[in-house]
């Protein structure tokens, strides 16, 4: 016999109002219901197998209280035990962390079985259960956490059941998509380079971003990198990108900007000459490997092609900043080419000690690209194709190139200085 059906909030909102953040969306469980009960309470039914459902008015999630146990390894090979008789502590102890298995009841009072506020007060993500180890994107997500909630540390116990996990091979079954999911999600926290430290000390960053790990102690030059340490480096880089309130794109291009220089010969050490041409050949890997999304992969090849150009912007003549305009598709793409600029100002500002200082070049190239396409293009066209009928496509080409580069010449500071120039 089955009692009367009892409905918590619980996981992420009763975690969230805890520790006084907003709540964006609740999640129920629901004890001692069947399917049957659900539909015939209106409910939806969210997926085959998933013994969830969404409210008829609100569509806030209804999960009935459940135990799982694995049949497969990876992410898909779950199966789900859901029955009435399932109790709410049999629910919560199958939850990831602590943290997210407290359930609130109806009237206000909290249900914490397994010292979830104490973590919470502590500042701890602990697992609940040895049903941890069940779900291998735990591992993205406890990273993934951390990111976000930036003063808490990863219990020593949870480490180390992370550490057996990602030793029995579990993180490499997960899906690519699974592990860019919970990757883009940390990226777009408050301090994603926590995300990536969680993943290391795991052992699962080696296995899912083996290019980041090999950055890991290469030097650099200290008049420019007074962090020397490359995955240091990057690891500031996102950080700034983060504190800018950069998009997705621009911190993944960041992240991956200096790839290059895992695979510099010691013998170059500090220097990595060519660094650019191996990041783009092995950021365009990364991110076939994961499936990356199109506009995020192509900002971060480019930013791997182009984040020394940008450096040194101040440094180079009209026509050379003309061809980088085009190489970019800076005229039919502007607002990617701004993209560039702002991951290329947290490149020079993610440095130990460079954190304040300006960074003119982003100024100067937008005023760069502004001039380049403020030319009369189709006028120039319509004179040129008058002038030469017969062959007007390689002569319209030439004439607009070099009315874009007397318009950047017009606008460079040093070229007004020194009129003979
Ligand atoms: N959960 C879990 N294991 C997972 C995913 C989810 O144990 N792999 C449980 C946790 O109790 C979690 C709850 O399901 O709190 C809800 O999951 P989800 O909405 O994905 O995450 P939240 O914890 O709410 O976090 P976020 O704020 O990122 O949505």
């Amino acid at each position: 016999m089955t009692g009367p059906v009892k409905t918590y909030v619980v996981g992420g909102a009763v975690r969230d109002a805890l520790l006084g953040f907003p709540v964006k969306d609740r999640d129920y469980v629901v004890v001692g219901a069947t399917p049957d009960q659900m539909r015939a309470q209106g409910f939806l039914p969210v997926g085959k197998d998933f013994p969830v459902f969404l409210h008829p008015d609100t569509h806030e999630e209804y999960a009935l209280a459940r135990t799982e146990r694995k049949t497969a390894p990876g992410y898909t090979g779950f199966s789900f035990h859901a029955s009435p008789d399932v109790t709410l502590e049999q629910d919560l102890l199958r939850r990831d962390l602590t943290i997210n298995a407290i359930a609130q009841d109806i009237d206000g009072s909290l249900i914490d079985p397994y010292g979830g506020r104490a973590d919470l007060d502590a500042r701890v993500f602990r697992h609940v259960s040895a049903a941890f180890a069940e779900d291998p994107v735990r591992i993205l997500r406890v990273a993934r956490f951390a990111a976000r909630f930036t003063e808490f540390s990863v219990a020593e116990e949870t480490l180390s059941l992370m550490r057996q996990m990602v030793a029995s091979g579990e993180v490499d079954a997960l899906v690519p998509e699974r592990v860019w999911q919970e990757l883009s999600r940390g990226l777009m926290e408050a301090k994603p380079s926590r995300m990536f430290m969680v993943l290391r000390d795991a052992g699962a960053l080696a296995r899912i971003l083996p290019e980041i790990v090999a950055l890991d102690g290469v030097p650099q030059p200290a008049q420019h990198h007074p962090e020397i340490d490359t995955l240091v480096h990057v690891m500031m880089v996102i950080d700034t990108a983060a504190r800018q309130s950069a998009s997705l794109a621009v911190r993944f291009a960041a992240l991956v900007h200096d790839l290059g220089k895992g695979t510099t010969s010691t013998e170059q050490w500090p220097q990595h000459i060519a660094h650019e041409a191996r990041s783009v050949t092995l950021v365009e890997a990364l991110c076939e490997r994961l499936k990356i999304p199109g506009e995020v992969r192509d900002l971060a090849v480019m930013t791997a092609r182009e984040h020394g150009n940008v450096g040194r912007a101040l440094e180079m003549r009209a026509d050379t900043l003309v061809k980088m305009l085009e190489r970019c598709d800076a005229f039919r793409k502007p607002a990617r080419f701004m993209d560039l600029l702002l991951a290329s100002e947290c490149d020079a500002r993610g440095r130990t000690g460079f954190e304040e200082r300006p960074f003119p070049q982003r100024a100067f190239l937008q005023t760069v690209l502004a001039a380049a396409q403020s030319i009369a293009a189709g006028e120039i066209a319509a004179a040129v194709s008058a002038a030469h009928p017969d062959k007007p496509a390689d002569a319209i080409a030439q004439a607009i190139r070099a009315a874009r580069v007397a318009a950047v010449a017009a606008v460079m500071p040093h070229k007004k200085a020194d009129p003979h120039h």
